[in-house]
């Protein structure tokens, strides 16, 4: 079997703050036959995620830094064009970490075949994928919502937030979600939060109050943290006794330079009996089938839905996606579709399903 052109991102750099383009290079390459125990794939879809952040500037974090000179990592959806496997037959849909490439060759064993294939390869990134599995891993482990809770959650039109938004709600709590403008508190707010804010209208404590106060709260039972900073030290000033406080991620920081301050008022935490807990979506993989086959229900049903920001350009326009995401112009889960016609560079946003209501839950 001939080799097949492919184009991929390779990095070339470290940044210190923002990344820029001269930090990675797009490379034509061939990508041969696979060698027995290996898949080819054409990828499909690649997902761009706040901790490549971290990976591109090789600090030691939970993740590896991508090795300089070498093509990054991305979850990836794809199709086995070519096996020497005989478990993953060509034609088979796989998720795969080798993105940032057109066409990748793939160990059989870091592919997972995709179980729910009915679904849109981008939901497999998205609400299926590791941003809806952190949101459900958040809710349902770490921060363990209830009915009749006061949930407030930052970057509530994100990936991950947008998940959490739908979840807790499903979950019978009462929902109030930060995010970075007007359209995005729409969004927010159709999403089924009761109440939604701007944080650029003001300090996030006297907006985080004002909507306490729009949804007749006078404590928070669960913050869910997406941002740190200015945010978290909000949350943690009006914590309810027995709060909890899950420590998903910090995107205000992941471009700072130099270490930034943390929150002034983490007594709090003593004085109320609460707990703040950082978690990791590695530590839980127990729970994928699981959360797979309660999510893949949520989508059908049309209990969750995807929102998603599609970034066109094709592997051009990868690395423009990444820093959009970052800069806060997607909504929903980011994702750059691979394969087809791409002559814009253009971002589109959509939603899928129907409204939400806790009603549609079939099953806890
Ligand atoms: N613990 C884990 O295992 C795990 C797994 C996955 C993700 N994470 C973390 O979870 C968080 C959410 O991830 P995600 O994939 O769903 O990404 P995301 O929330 O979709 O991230 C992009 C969004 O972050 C917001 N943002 C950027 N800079 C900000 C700032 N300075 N202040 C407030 N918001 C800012 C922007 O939205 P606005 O326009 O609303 O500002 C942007 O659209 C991240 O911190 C990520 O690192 C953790």
């Amino acid at each position: 079997m001939s080799s097949i052109p492919s184009r991929q991102w390779v990095l070339r750099s470290r940044p210190t703050g923002r990344p820029s383009a001269s930090d990675v290079e797009l490379v034509d390459v061939a990508v041969g036959s696979p060698e027995p125990g290996f898949v080819r794939v054409q990828n499909l879809v690649m997902s761009v995620e706040p901790y490549m952040r971290g990976r591109i500037g090789g600090e030691a974090t939970y993740a590896e830094p991508y090795p300089l000179d070498e093509p990054m990592l991305a979850p990836t959806i794809g199709r086995v064009t070519a096996s020497a496997d005989e478990s993953i037959p060509a034609g088979t849909l796989v998720k795969h970490e080798y993105g940032w490439r057109e066409h990748a060759l793939v160990p059989a064993s870091e592919c997972t075949v995709l179980l729910h294939d009915d679904l849109a390869p981008a939901d497999h990134l998205g609400p299926m994928g590791i941003p809806g599995m952190t949101a459900w891993v958040g809710c349902e482990r770490i921060a363990r919502i209830e009915s009749g809770d006061v949930v407030f959650v930052s970057s509530a039109a994100g990936a991950v937030g947008s998940t959490v938004v739908q979840i807790a709600k499903l979950r019978g709590a009462t929902v109030i979600g930060s995010a970075g403008s007007p359209e995005k508190v729409e969004l927010v707010r159709r999403l089924g939060a009761d109440a939604a804010f701007d944080y650029h209208d003001g300090s996030v404590k006297d907006l985080l109050r004002a909507a306490m106060a729009e949804v007749g709260a006078t404590g928070l039972d669960v913050y869910f943290d997406n941002v740190g900073g200015e945010h978290l030290e909000a949350a943690v000033r009006v914590i309810n006794d027995h709060a909890r406080i899950a420590l998903c991620g910090m995107i205000s920081i992941y471009n700072s330079a130099t270490p930034q301050p943390g929150p002034n008022n983490l007594i709090k935490l003593v004085w109320r009996r609460a707990r703040m807990e950082g978690f990791l979506l590695r530590d839980h993989l127990d729970a994928r089938e699981e959360f797979e086959n309660r999510m893949a229900e949520w989508l059908h049903i049309g209990a969750v839905r995807p929102v998603q920001t599609e970034f066109g350009g094709g592997i051009e326009g990868a690395w423009d996606a990444f820093l959009g995401m970052l800069d806060g112009t997607a909504t929903g889960k980011a994702v750059v579709p691979l394969t087809g016609n791409h002559v814009e560079k253009d971002c589109k946003t959509s939603e899928s399903g129907g409204t939400i209501s806790p009603d549609k839950e079939a099953t806890r």
